[in-house]
């Protein structure tokens, strides 16, 4: 696992979005992208969108959605999905679950999906639990794409998106911990202080299925971005070195 402490949002924008780049520039014959939604992939979607680069050759495939919402309502993850990228940037084609279908089936038929294409770049954000999609702490590292149960602290995180804690659903339809693994290469991206215990025990702590994140560190191929303050918690030597990665890198 590589990671980098970059200096702010712009520069975290910056870093995550040239990686997507090289690896569209990289994959002319098409390749899919992994993509997720919240808070924290808002910058990058920002860069993307003001580039002019082809993405005719890219397919993308999102996350996770909530289960009950229909796809045109606003805090759907296929609106949230229109609104900062799609609407934008033309893909070959974009796939995000469908929360308003069997949610049994439809993560049978996404998985399969997912497995089909072979996501060769995921994007992750990571939640102030650990989680990432939606693999709540204690979900086995082996998941394929399945229904979850959010836990309320996920919930009343994401609550700042909706007008009323009950009008955030409880369940989600997520790419399981296993499916994630399966991409080539992941990009996670976290800021602010929220994350910084949960990006401490992603870098430095035990891996526990309590701490979803800290599987990644047997993923191959992991770039963790992240800005000071939700580097925080991590001791100077990984700080440092962290630092010293972003100094090389151009943005
Ligand atoms: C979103 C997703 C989640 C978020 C995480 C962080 O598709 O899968 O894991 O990445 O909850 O959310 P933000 O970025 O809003 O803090």
């Amino acid at each position: 696992m590589r990671w980098m402490i970059v200096r702010n949002d712009e520069d975290l924008a910056c870093v995550a979005y040239k990686v997507i780049r090289n690896e569209m520039m990289a994959h002319p014959e098409g390749m899919t992208i992994g993509l997720a939604t919240g808070s924290s992939p808002m910058g990058v979607y920002e860069e993307w969108r003001k580039d002019d680069i082809d993405c005719s050759h890219v397919t993308t495939v999102n996350l996770d959605e909530y289960v009950g919402l229909p796809l045109d309502h606003p805090n759907s993850y296929h609106s949230f999905m229109q609104e900062y990228l799609f609407d934008y940037v033309k893909f070959k084609e974009s796939y995000i679950p469908d929360g308003t279908a069997d949610p049994v089936e439809e993560s049978a038929r996404y998985e399969d999906l997912v497995r089909k294409l072979g996501v060769d770049l995921q994007l992750l954000g990571i939640g102030s639990n650990g989680h990432i999609a939606f693999n709540e702490p204690g979900t086995p590292f082996d998941t394929k794409t399945h229904v979850t149960r959010l836990t309320e602290s996920t919930r009343r995180a994401n609550q700042r998106f909706f007008e009323r804690i009950e009008d955030v659903p409880v369940e989600a339809i997520t790419m399981g911990i296993g499916t994630i693994m399966r991409a080539k290469k992941i990009v996670l991206v976290a800021s602010g202080e929220r994350k910084a215990e949960a990006v401490r025990q992603m870098l430095e702590g035990e891996e526990t299925t309590e701490c979803p994140a800290t599987i990644l560190k047997h993923h191959e191929d992991t770039l963790v971005i992240l800005d000071e303050a939700s580097a925080a918690s991590l001791s100077e030597e990984t700080k440092r070195r962290g630092r010293v990665a972003f100094e090389a890198f151009e943005c």
